[in-house]
């Protein structure tokens, strides 16, 4: 079980930059209005590979002439930040990096922040659960906010294996072993078995407030100044590709989906006074999952983190 999850969310993986990149000049903007930048990698990567993470910190503090920029290791070393991507609970992730972030002294005025894919979900989390300090922007880039119905596409393993998870996550994700085992079982939402998942989901259901009301959530949420989600147009990866925009199927089949203000989570998060605020952003961008270049980041994202 463990092998094969490693080997199969590898192709999850992270962050590719895409060559093209112009060299964009530095965006215009006092240095000392640069709220500090928190990042939560998704699964498959960790907080600090070059070629991923490492390269977005970078490129923000190139951006913003050194704005401080954490990006969040989950446990002790890179190792143990690999594996919380699949074995350690959300809720647990979740509480730990409040704790990080209490007592990260240069945040106490507030932060924005970026969650790649799983990391989006999990930042939005943060948000409803721990609103000290501040989380002010949030970017969720390819996050699944209604979570995920199906297996994607696993090419780097056998035909067996991808089976094998495909299996156990349309048949066991609502078990409770598999839901304290493999963090993508707590975000699996099964719109053909609706009360199942609210019932047992032990992630997604709780922040999407779905059986339990939990007024505090949709207030922190409100919070925020803005919440940005970004969907990959041609993502491979996210079944259904909307939840990146907190779509989701309509209950009972997998083909319609149902347009968010129709939907139980726009009330019950209040994301319908965010949007009557203008604080609810949505972006998209051609390309598959998390599949942005330096040029796109440049010019869509930066000016939100530029923001007064
Ligand atoms: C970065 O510094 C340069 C030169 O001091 C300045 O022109 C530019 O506005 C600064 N940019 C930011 C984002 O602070
Ligand atoms: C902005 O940052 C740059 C690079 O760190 C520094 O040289 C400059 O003095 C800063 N400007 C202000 C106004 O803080
Ligand atoms: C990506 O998806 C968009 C929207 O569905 C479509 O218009 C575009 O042709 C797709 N691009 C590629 C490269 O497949
Ligand atoms: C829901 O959103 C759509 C656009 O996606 C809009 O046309 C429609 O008027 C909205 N409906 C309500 C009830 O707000």
């Amino acid at each position: 079980m463990r092998l094969l999850s490693y080997t199969l969310f590898l192709v999850y993986c992270c962050m590719h930059f895409a060559q093209a990149a112009a060299a964009a000049a530095p965006a215009s903007a006092d240095n000392k209005s640069v709220l500090p930048v928190v990042l939560w990698h998704g699964m498959g990567d960790t907080c600090c590979f070059k070629f991923s993470l490492g390269s977005i910190k970078k490129l923000i503090e190139e951006q913003t002439n050194g704005t401080y920029v954490r990006s969040l290791k989950i446990g002790a070393n890179v190792v143990l930040d690999y594996e919380s991507g699949f074995f350690i609970h959300p809720n647990k992730q979740v509480d730990f990096v409040c704790k990080l972030l209490a007592d990260d002294v240069r945040l106490s005025n507030g932060y924005n922040a970026i969650g790649f894919s799983q990391g989006g979900q999990f930042l939005r989390a943060v948000a409803q659960r721990c609103p000290n300090p501040p989380m002010r922007t949030l970017i969720s880039l390819g996050g699944q906010h209604q979570g995920v119905y199906g297996l994607p596409k696993c090419p780097t393993l056998s035909v067996s294996s991808c089976e094998y998870i495909s299996q156990l996550l349309n048949h066991a994700a609502y078990e409770s072993w598999v839901q304290n085992d493999l963090v993508q079982a707590t975000y699996w939402h099964d719109p053909l078995h609706e009360s199942n998942y609210k019932l047992k989901s032990s992630f997604l259901a709780d922040i999407n407030n779905e059986l339990y009301i939990n007024e505090g959530y949709a207030e922190n949420l409100n919070k925020l100044k803005k919440l940005v989600l970004v969907k990959f147009l041609n993502d491979t990866i996210v079944q259904p590709k909307e939840s990146q925009w907190f779509e989701f199927y309509a209950p009972g089949q997998d083909t319609q989906i149902l347009p968010l203000n129709q939907s139980k989570v726009y009330k019950n998060l209040r994301l319908d006074q965010l949007a009557k605020h203008g604080k609810l952003q949505f972006l998209s961008t051609e390309g598959d999952h998390l599949a942005i270049s330096k040029a796109w980041f440049i010019e869509n994202l930066v000016p939100l983190l530029l923001e007064e």
